[in-house]
């Protein structure tokens, strides 16, 4: 698998303001009813689900904290839990949603 993280890590995109943006916007579709506007894990169903959604704001991550690890996160999903893969999402939908997820750690938004 090290050469999987090898080629994920080389096709990390920057982040940039534009892509920070285009991650807002899909995580607003996407994600804010369960992780919540804030990322604070509070989205409107969050308390019908068991695990509950991840606290962004934490900073702590079962699958890794670095970007290619949210983003392979957001591939897979989480197994056993309410956290499905987002196949239907593009590649760079992902990347903009994985650093947008960071974001939300650094407690910026
Ligand atoms: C239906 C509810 C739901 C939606 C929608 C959802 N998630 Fe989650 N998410 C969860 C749950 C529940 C967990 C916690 C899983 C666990 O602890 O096993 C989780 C965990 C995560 C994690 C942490 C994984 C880890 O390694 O700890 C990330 C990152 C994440 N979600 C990102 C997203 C993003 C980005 C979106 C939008 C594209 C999204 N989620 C949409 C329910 C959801």
């Amino acid at each position: 698998m090290i050469w999987l993280a090898a080629l994920l890590a080389l096709s990390a995109p920057t982040r940039t303001p534009d892509l920070i943006a285009q991650g807002r916007n899909a995580y607003a579709i996407w994600c804010v009813a369960c992780h919540g506007a804030s990322g604070a894990g509070d989205g409107s169903v969050a308390h019908t689900l068991d695990p509950s959604p991840r606290n962004f704001r934490t900073g702590k991550f079962k699958q890794g904290a670095r970007v290619e690890q949210i983003f392979a996160t957001l591939r897979k999903g989480v197994p056993g839990s309410a956290m499905v893969g987002f196949k239907n999402l593009s590649d760079a939908e992902r990347w903009a949603l994985a650093w947008y997820v960071l974001e939300l750690k650094a407690g910026r938004k």
